[in-house]
C-alpha cells in the first residue's frame, strides 16, 4: 500500500488523507467500497467540504481511490492501486482461535513477570508490553494542571476521596459515557487505581475461588494474572480476530459448564484488536442475562478508534444491571497516574466496599488532574491527534511485517488500539524467538502469556504505538530471526 511517510501533516487535508489511507490499508474500507460522501465526512470531521475534496483528490492521485460520476468515491481494486514491492501482500489475518474446551487453572506468573521486567530495560526496543507512545502523552499539559491544582487546592489535593471516588471525575466519566451508548450517572461509578484494579474488584464482587470465568482467547495477560491470583478458572472461548468472542461457542460453553462470569474486552481487544459489532454486543448481553451471568466488560481502548465513530459498549444494552463496565485513562492519557473506574451495575455497593477494603482510596491529585483535563476540553483535542497517529503507526508496522516476515505469516488488522497479533509458522516457538530477540536488543510479547492453556506457541504480540527508524530496523531483525527459525 502506498503510504505517506512524512511524520507531520501540515495541512488538514493531508492528515485526513493519511487517516483514510490507514483505513484502506487496514481493510476497514476495501476495494469496491464507497467512501463516506464529501458532505457527510465534512459534517462529521467538522472541516470544510473543500478540505474533504482535497483529501479525496490526493488519494485519487495516489491511485488509492477513484471518483465515479454521480456516485461518489470508491476504493480501487488491489490491482488498480500502486503498491510497493512486497514479498506477499496483503498478509491474511489469523483464523478464529480454537482454545481448549475445558476450564483451566492459569499458571503464567514467572513468564509474565519476566516480560514486564524487560519492558523497563531502556536498552531494548520495546515491542513487548502495550505501553502507549510516550511522545503522544499529554504529560506537559498534565504537569501544568497538577501544579495549579496542588497550589490552588492544597488541602483537597492531599486529602482522601473515599469510594466511590472524586465526584467531579465521576461527572466527567458519566458525561462521556453517552457517546459510548450508555446513560450513567456519577453515582453509578467507582474510581479505581487503573483498569486492572477495576477488573479485579469486579471479579471479586461476582466470583469466589474455584469459579469458572469465560474469557476471549487470546486475552490480555493482566486479566489472566487476576484470574490466577484469585484462584479462578479460565474457560477460553474461540474469538474472531475482527468480530471478537464467538457467541455460538459461548452459548455452547454456558450449556456445558457452570460459568460464574464472563469477561470480554469488547472494543479493540488486546492482543487481537477485535471489536464486537453492535448487534453481537446486544446478543452477548441478552445471552448472559438469560442465564443471570454477570458480564465484566473492559473498554480500556474504546476511545482509540480509527474509523469515524466511537464503538459503543455492551453496557449500552444492560437492562438488568448485570454488566460491570471497566476502563481507565492509561492507554490514552496517563498510565502512571493510575486512574481507572468501573460502573458495576447492581454490584456497585460490593465493589465500593471491596475497593475500600483493598486499597482504601484512589490517589487524589491524579483524579483531580484527569477531571480537569477532560473538563477543559483538552481530552477531546488530544484524542483526535492520538487516533490519527496510532492509525498511522499501526499501518506502518503492519506494512513492515508484510515486507520483512516470511510467507505464511498472518497478522491482524485492528481498527483501533495499537497492538498487532502475529501468527508465525508452526515451526517457530515464540519463547525461543523472544530469547533470540533479546540478544539483538528487541523485546516482544510471546503468545504463551495470552492463554491459560499454552495455546499460542507460534504467535507474538507487537506494540505498534511507536513508529521510528529504530522500530523499523527492529521489525527487520525480527523478520530475519523468524527466517532463521524456520530455515
Ligand atoms: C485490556 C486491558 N485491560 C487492562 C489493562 C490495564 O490497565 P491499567 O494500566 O489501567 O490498569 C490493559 C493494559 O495493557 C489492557 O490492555
Amino acid at each position: 500500500m502506498l503510504m505517506d511517510t512524512s511524520p507531520t501533516k501540515d495541512f488538514l487535508y493531508e492528515s485526513l488523507a493519511a487517516d483514510l489511507t490507514g483505513l484502506i490499508a487496514s481493510g476497514t474500507f476495501r476495494p469496491g467500497d464507497r467512501l463516506p460522501s464529501v458532505r457527510r465526512l465534512s459534517a462529521q470531521r467538522k472541516v470544510s467540504v473543500s478540505t474533504i475534496l482535497q483529501a479525496y483528490m490526493l488519494l485519487e492521485d495516489r491511485g488509492l481511490i477513484e471518483a465515479r460520476p454521480q456516485s461518489g468515491y470508491y476504493v480501487r481494486s488491489a490491482e488498480g492501486q500502486r503498491l510497493p514491492v512486497s514479498r506477499h501482500d496483503p498478509l491474511p489475518e489469523p483464523e478464529i482461535s480454537s482454545p481448549e474446551p475445558d476450564p483451566a487453572q492459569v499458571g503464567l506468573r514467572e513468564l509474565v513477570m519476566h516480560v514486564l521486567r524487560d519492558s523497563e530495560n531502556p536498552n531494548l526496543v520495546q515491542l513487548g508490553t502495550a505501553l502507549p507512545n510516550r511522545d503522544l502523552l499529554p504529560t506537559k499539559r498534565l504537569n501544568r494542571i497538577v501544579a495549579t491544582l496542588a497550589r490552588e487546592q492544597e488541602e483537597q489535593s492531599n486529602g482522601y476521596f473515599f469510594p466511590p471516588g472524586y465526584e467531579p471525575l465521576r461527572v466527567q466519566i458519566a458525561k462521556r459515557a453517552i457517546v459510548a451508548g450508555c446513560s450513567l450517572s456519577p453515582a453509578d461509578i467507582v474510581t479505581t487505581a487503573g483498569c486492572l484494579e477495576a477488573v479485579e474488584l469486579c471479579l471479586r464482587a461476582v466470583c469466589q475461588a474455584g469459579d469458572i470465568v469465560a474469557i476471549e482467547s487470546p486475552t490480555y495477560f493482566g486479566i489472566l494474572q487476576s484470574i490466577e491470583a484469585l484462584g479462578l478458572k479460565a474457560l477460553e472461548i474461540p474469538t474472531h480476530p475482527r468480530d471478537g468472542i464467538s457467541l455460538g461457542a459461548l452459548r455452547f460453553a454456558l450449556e456445558h459448564n457452570p460459568v460464574r462470569a464472563c469477561l470480554v474486552v469488547s472494543n479493540f481487544n488486546n492482543p487481537l484488536g477485535s471489536c464486537m459489532p453492535e448487534e453481537a454486543k446486544r446478543e452477548l448481553v441478552d445471552l448472559l442475562a438469560a442465564h443471570e451471568i454477570p458480564l465484566i466488560e473492559d473498554d480500556i481502548s474504546g476511545e482509540i478508534y480509527f474509523s469515524e465513530q466511537r464503538p459503543i459498549v455492551a453496557k449500552a444494552f444492560d437492562r438488568k444491571g448485570l454488566v460491570l463496565l471497566c476502563s481507565s485513562f492509561s492507554k490514552d492519557v496517563c498510565p502512571g497516574y493510575r486512574v481507572g473506574w468501573t460502573a458495576p451495575g447492581r454490584f456497585k455497593a460490593t465493589v465500593e466496599w471491596l475497593k475500600f477494603a483493598s486499597s482504601g482510596t484512589t490517589a487524589s491529585l491524579p483524579q483531580m488532574a484527569v477531571a480537569e483535563f477532560i473538563a477543559c476540553g483538552s481530552f477531546d483535542h488530544h484524542l483526535r491527534r492520538l487516533r490519527r497517529e496510532y492509525a498511522f503507526n499501526v499501518e506502518q508496522m503492519t506494512q513492515a511485517v508484510v515486507r520483512c516476515f516470511p510467507a505464511g505469516t498472518r497478522v491482524t488488522r485492528p481498527a483501533g488500539g495499537f497492538v498487532l497479533w502475529v501468527q508465525l509458522s508452526e515451526m517457530v516457538d515464540s519463547l525461543d524467538l523472544y530469547r533470540q530477540a533479546l540478544k539483538v536488543g528487541v523485546t516482544l510479547a510471546p503468545g504463551y502469556i495470552f492463554s491459560a492453556s499454552n495455546k499460542y506457541r507460534n504467535f507474538i504480540r507487537l506494540n505498534a504505538a511507536v513508529w521510528s527508524k529504530e522500530v523499523e530496523r527492529a521489525i527487520g531483525r525480527l523478520g530475519e530471526l523468524v527466517d532463521q527459525e524456520i530455515a
